[in-house]
């Protein structure tokens, strides 16, 4: 069957060309848009969601600024640097609108979810405001501020999950992808703005999961990261099948699609990880030995405030039983200093827990108060900004301590290495990852090998936060 021009660029798109130079057929698109995004892996997925509504609707991405006339930003509302930076960035786009006024600019994701109608009015430059359950309607929005109003849709939704939506890959290495498996968080932690930004969990049509992976290991993609802010909570009824399927199911459904698909997941909540997400990760050699399980405090007292419904024991145990079971296996970690009520007894039990766990890496960050939360309304936020900066240095240099004590440890073992491309520095040498989510940075030799191939490095010396090999199939 003849493929018309617009489907033959839409292939080429599916295939991560997103950004090829296609001007002589540029008459097929009827607008060019720029898209950036900021905040968590989801709302980098969301983008790729994004990306393809507009696609089919005859919207063609350009990763070049100036020729894009419409312009979208991806937003987060985690914490307020998340937000300032959103807002340094739009007064950026005030320039290019005042050059061409033409161009429409859009704010998607959690800040829109956040602000709604009050985004328009603080921030006048901005056109189309759209919230994460509302993306299927952004070309009828488009379509509505050409003609001058102000489009927003903010509609959080119950079911939305966009399963039948296939993501155009953006700025993709050919290797890696996420793919999102459930939408929302209904565990309101009492510091934390995605309920409300989110809206309430769902899990996605696992058959979609699935398919959508063979379809990426088809196209040579070789990992896979299963995304949800809460992915041990993900549910999902099979009416084909009359069965349910757990996160221990889907994961092994999805690791057994190749031995040579790799499978990641993120995020784990303590209290829901189970022995039987362990047991798959055990049981899989290509399922990657390495759990993000978010601490945020090593107080129990703090943990309760925060509403983790778990304690500073209960977590420890479960680092015990994973390193029980999989004993090769990595644990990183989020952590918050400074939240509400901490005394410096509560910042050394952090520290002490940190320790315990021996992450090898974590993301931390002092304590931002979010308008709305739980603990914005009953909490007051009455740690000292120096406090919570000094502690968080605290928390950084002990996590320094902690992943150098990691690298070292890896001195002298060999890793199966995932090449994902050429290392920053030189293109005589690869970059990878090895199963426990760490860089590996080795020459490139006489191996004959492609971004894409698994490969055995040996450690031989390390950075702060890369480790140095060498080949030794
Ligand atoms: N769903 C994941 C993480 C979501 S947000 C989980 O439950 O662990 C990513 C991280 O941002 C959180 O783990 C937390 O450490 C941090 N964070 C969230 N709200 C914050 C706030 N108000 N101030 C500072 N850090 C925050
Ligand atoms: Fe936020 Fe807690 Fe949900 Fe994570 S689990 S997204 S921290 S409410
Ligand atoms: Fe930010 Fe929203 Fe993710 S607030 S962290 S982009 S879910």
């Amino acid at each position: 069957m003849e493929l018309t021009d617009t489907e033959k660029i839409h292939n080429e798109v599916r295939q991560g060309e997103a950004y090829a130079p296609i001007s002589d057929i540029k008459s097929v698109y009827k607008k060019y848009f720029y898209i950036e995004s900021y905040g968590c892996a989801m709302n980098f997925a969301d983008t790729e969601v994004v990306a393809s509504i507009l696609n089919s609707n005859g919207y063609g991405a350009t990763k070049n600024l100036d020729e894009a006339e419409l312009i979208f930003v991806n937003t987060c509302s985690i914490r307020e640097k998340a937000e300032a930076t959103v807002r340094k960035r739009l007064t950026e786009f005030r320039k290019l609108k005042e050059a061409n006024k033409g161009v429409l600019v859009g704010v998607l994701g959690c800040m829109a979810e956040r602000l709604k109608n009050k985004l328009l009015e603080e921030e006048k430059l901005v056109d189309i405001v759209i919230g994460p359950d509302s993306y299927r309607s952004l070309p009828t929005l488009i379509q509505q501020a050409e003609t001058g109003q102000k489009a927003v849709n903010v509609l959080l939704s119950r079911d939305e999950t966009y399963s039948d939506i296939s993501p155009i890959r953006l700025d993709s290495n050919g290797v890696c992808a996420f793919v999102s498996i459930m939408r929302g968080c209904n565990n309101m932690c009492s510091f934390c703005v995605v309920p409300f930004t989110r809206g309430r969990e769902r899990s996605r049509d696992a058959h979609s999961i699935i398919a959508e992976s063979k379809d990426l290991f088809e196209s040579g993609f070789k990992e896979i990261t299963l995304l949800g802010q809460n992915v041990d909570s993900y549910y999902w009824y099979d009416e084909q099948n009359g069965h349910n399927v757990t996160f221990a199911n889907l994961l092994e459904s999805v690791a057994s699609i190749d031995k040579e698909l790799r499978v990641r997941f993120s995020t784990s909540h303590p209290k829901d990880i189970t022995d039987e997400v362990l047991f798959v990760m055990a049981k899989y050699d290509n399922v990657c030995k390495h759990i993000h399980l978010p601490i945020q405090s090593g107080s129990s007292r703090l943990l309760q405030l925060m509403n983790r419904t778990y304690s500073r024991e209960w977590y420890l145990a479960k680092v015990d039983r994973i390193k029980e079971l999989l004993p090769t296996c990595t644990i990183t970690a989020d952590i918050i200093t400074g939240f509400c009520t901490e005394t410096e007894e509560d910042h050394q039990e952090t520290l002490s827990a940190m320790e315990y766990c021996g992450y090898e890496m974590s993301y931390m960050y002092f304590y931002s108060e979010r308008p709305g939360t739980l603990a914005a309304k009953r909490f007051e936020d009455d740690v000292p900004l120096d406090v919570k900066k000094r502690r968080l240095q605290e928390v950084v240099d002990m996590q320094g301590i902690l992943s150098a004590r990691g690298n070292q440890n890896d001195i002298g073992k060999t890793f199966k290495i995932l090449i994902e491309g050429n290392s920053k520095k030189s293109d005589q040498d690869w970059s990878g990852r090895s199963e426990q989510n760490k860089s590996v940075v080795f020459s490139k030799g006489d191996y004959n090998l492609k971004k894409g191939d698994y490969t055995l490095v040996k450690i031989k010396e390390c950075t702060r936060a890369t480790l140095i090999g060498e080949i030794v199939n």
